[in-house]
Formats: structure tokens, sequence, C-alpha cells
């Protein structure tokens, strides 16, 4: 039996009114299992990172439900939010969103409370195959796909339940790509950590153990990858 970490009912999101109303999510309900590597595909506009956004608990819907064990997030007061977010979520962006006077180590280390920091900071960007060479620079001294590296650290230190990725490749080269979509990938597998990831590429849903497709704010395809592919084997 497949078990849900998050479920997803009925969300809306409006923007504006009348004439010029955006509906960005309108009506999207789903599962989210615990474990799986869950891909968001459409294009640009269609509410992908308006979705994750909520789904992370930073930002709110108009209308609907987010679920997560049975406790609706979506009614959260700031203070609840914002530990929902310290605690469960792990979020990963396009671009990287690093804080930039600090040096990659303390970027990790801030999102950790309690002690062991340094400890943990350094084991978690050695696993993200950074060496010590790497603690001290800044993010202006790093390439996008160390920079991503960090950002996964930063993600993983925490060991959040779950991970969301708006478009963690959108701003790297393919083989740079490539490589970071096989960390994320072994990590899922290796951990068992539920992984989301967002994007409007159509060959990264192959990696995934479930693709779901949006347009226009609404889910119009759901399916299962029997076989997902090594992202290391995936071309685009
Ligand atoms: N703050 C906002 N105000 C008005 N419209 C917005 C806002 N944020 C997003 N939108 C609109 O909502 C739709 C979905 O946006 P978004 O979730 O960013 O899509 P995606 O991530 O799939 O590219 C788009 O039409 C976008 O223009
Ligand atoms: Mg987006």
């Amino acid at each position: 039996m497949k078990e849900a970490i998050l479920k997803i009912k009925d969300l809306k999101k409006y923007y504006g009114k009348d004439e010029s109303q955006v509906k960005a999510l309108d009506g999207i309900s789903f599962d989210i299992y615990k474990g799986e590597m869950l891909v968001l595909l459409g294009n640009s506009g269609c509410g992908k990172s308006t979705l994750l956004n909520i789904i992370g608990g930073m930002d709110s819907p108009t209308s609907g439900q987010v679920l997560f064990s049975d406790t609706d997030i979506t009614h959260f007061k700031d203070r609840e939010l914002t530990n929902f977010r310290k605690e469960k979520i792990g979020f990963i962006f396009q671009f990287y969103n690093l804080l930039p006077d600090l040096t990659a180590l303390e970027n990790v280390r801030l999102s950790i409370p309690g002690k062991d920091k340094e400890h943990k900071a350094e084991k978690t960007l050695e696993l993200v195959g950074l060496g010590k060479d790497r603690y001290n620079h800044y993010p202006s001294q790093m390439s996008g796909g160390e920079q991503q590296r960090v950002s996964i650290a930063r993600a993983l230190v925490k060991e959040a339940d779950i991970i969301l990725c708006d478009e963690p490749t959108g701003a790297l080269d393919d083989k740079t790509g490539r490589t970071i979509l096989q960390l994320l990938q072994d990590i899922v597998r290796e951990k068992g950590q539920t992984m989301v990831i967002v994007t409007h590429t159509t060959q990264i849903a192959e990696m995934a153990d479930r693709v779901i497709t949006l347009k226009n704010g609404q889910i119009v395809k759901e399916r299962i990858n029997e076989h997902p592919l090594n992202a290391s084997d995936i071309e685009w």
C-alpha cells in the first residue's frame, strides 16, 4: 500500500478580478506518496511554481486544502507555517537562492538548528560532491552547478520529509543538469525521501516514478513509469 505524505484537494489560486483574472491553479487534486520521485510537467505559465510554493507553505491558495498528516497547512498561522517549512520541507530553486554574503558552509549551516551543525554541514557538502576546498567560497566564486550542489546540501541537511525542486536544472547546461538530477535521484533512492520536481522539460519526466502533467492550472494527465531511467541516461 502506498502511503500519502501529502494530500492536495481541489486547490485553486486566482489572481486579480473580473476579465483580468488569472486562474493559476484551477481545481488541482492529487496525493504525493512517501518515498516517490514525482515530476510535475507542464509548459511555462501552467501553474507549476504556484503549486509548489503552496505545497511548501510559501504561498496560500484561494481555496482548497493541502493535508500533511491530515492537518490542513493552508489554515496554519504564520508561526506554524514557518515551522512546517523549516522542519518538513527542503526547497531547491532554479536560481539556487543562496545568501550571497555567506560561504558555502555557512549557507548550509544556516538551515539546521541545534548542535553539531558544523559537522553535519561538512558531511552534507561532501555528500553532494563539494570538498573542503569549497567550504569557504561565496556563491559568486562558484559555478552554477556548484551553487546548485550547495543548495541541494542546504535542503538535505535538514533531513526534511519532502524535497521540492522548482526547475532545478533550468539554469544549468545539459551535462551539469544531468549530474545534478542524478544526485537528486540517488538521494531519493538511498534515503527514501519524497521528492517533487517541477519542470517544463519532457525528457526529465523519464526519471520519475510518476508524472503528472499540468495545463492551464489543471491536471490533464497522470502516468506511472514502470522503469524510470537513470538521470545520467537522459538526453535533452
Ligand atoms: N503574483 C502573481 N500575480 C499575477 N499573476 C501571477 C502571479 N504569479 C503567477 N501568476 C500567473 O499565474 C500563472 C501561473 O504561473 P506560474 O505558477 O509561475 O507558472 P509556471 O511555474 O508553470 O511557469 C501564470 O499565468 C502567471 O502569469
Ligand atoms: Mg515556474
